[in-house]
């Protein structure tokens, strides 16, 4: 017998037992560090003072996201380039906004937005209430006149009384426009991945190959312990346009 027909197999054996061996697994620690916990989002976004969540807020916060008619031609929404059927994004390379022009940049989604520390591509806002009348104003995308639109929902029944049970003695305008819209924009949280529980504590929700992965990815990220892992992770997979 050639000695090759008999050396194959001696190291195929021995290369079956090594990787057999727990020594790749025991390299890496299966336990969450203190610095891989700072990725745990919390459970729900942290919100201004003057713009704590109540269900009030919120659904108010809803209907305006959903509704066309804060658009010049009634029917553009904030849901038209975040829809919930594309992941709250619009599944477009660009977006495509006012009398269906292509813009430049592709919608992001909006989940965990509120967990980010700087909104847009460029990070040009600070918080989702500085974001939220953009797009009304933007002569791009929803090319709304705000004289008409503060008239319109000053005047509409259902609008007032939302309203006014959200933000009591507070008149209708971009601030508690923003903040409602906000707050709604709160409650899109994604935190349900095996990533995320492996954080919370089970242990078996990643293996070691994707724990390691995770170290790689995160190592020297300038982490301050705030929380600002959605930015990190949706950046870096995606480039401006
Ligand atoms: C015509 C499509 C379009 C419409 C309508 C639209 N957006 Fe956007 N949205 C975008 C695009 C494109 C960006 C990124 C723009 C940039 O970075 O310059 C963006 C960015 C955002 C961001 C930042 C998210 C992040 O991760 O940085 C938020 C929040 C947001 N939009 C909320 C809204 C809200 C609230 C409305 C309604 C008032 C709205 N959008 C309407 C297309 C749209």
């Amino acid at each position: 017998m050639p000695l090759s027909r008999l050396v194959a197999p001696l190291f195929a054996l021995a290369f079956a037992l090594c990787a057999g061996t727990p020594a790749t697994a025991a390299e890496v620690a299966m336990t969450p560090t203190k610095d891989d916990m700072k990725w745990l989002l919390p459970k729900t976004p942290p919100s201004p003072a003057d713009n704590q969540p109540s269900a009030a807020r919120i659904e108010l916060g809803k209907q305006l996201f959903f509704d066309p008619r804060l658009s010049s031609e009634r029917n553009l929404s904030c849901a038209s380039c975040h829809s919930p059927l594309f992941g709250w994004s619009d599944g477009l390379p660009t977006a495509k906004g006012f009398k269906s022009k292509v813009l430049g940049r592709a919608s992001p989604t909006v989940i965990n937005s509120g967990y980010t520390t700087i909104q847009m591509w460029d990070g040009r806002r600070a918080t989702l209430e500085d974001q939220a009348m953009g797009p009304m104003e933007s002569m791009d995308e929803m090319a709304m006149n705000l004289e008409s639109l503060f008239t319109w929902l000053n005047s509409n029944p259902s609008y007032k009384a939302a309203f006014a049970k959200a933000y009591p003695g507070e008149a209708i305008d971009k601030t508690t426009t923003s903040k409602a819209i906000a707050s709604y924009e709160r409650t899109l949280i994604s935190a349900d991945s095996p990533f995320d529980h492996w954080l919370r504590g089970d242990k078996k929700a990643m293996n070691a190959s994707q724990i390691r992965g995770f170290r790689l990815f995160t190592e020297g990220s300038p982490r301050t312990g705030s929380p600002t892992r959605t930015w990190v992770v949706s950046r870096s997979s995606r480039s401006l346009s």
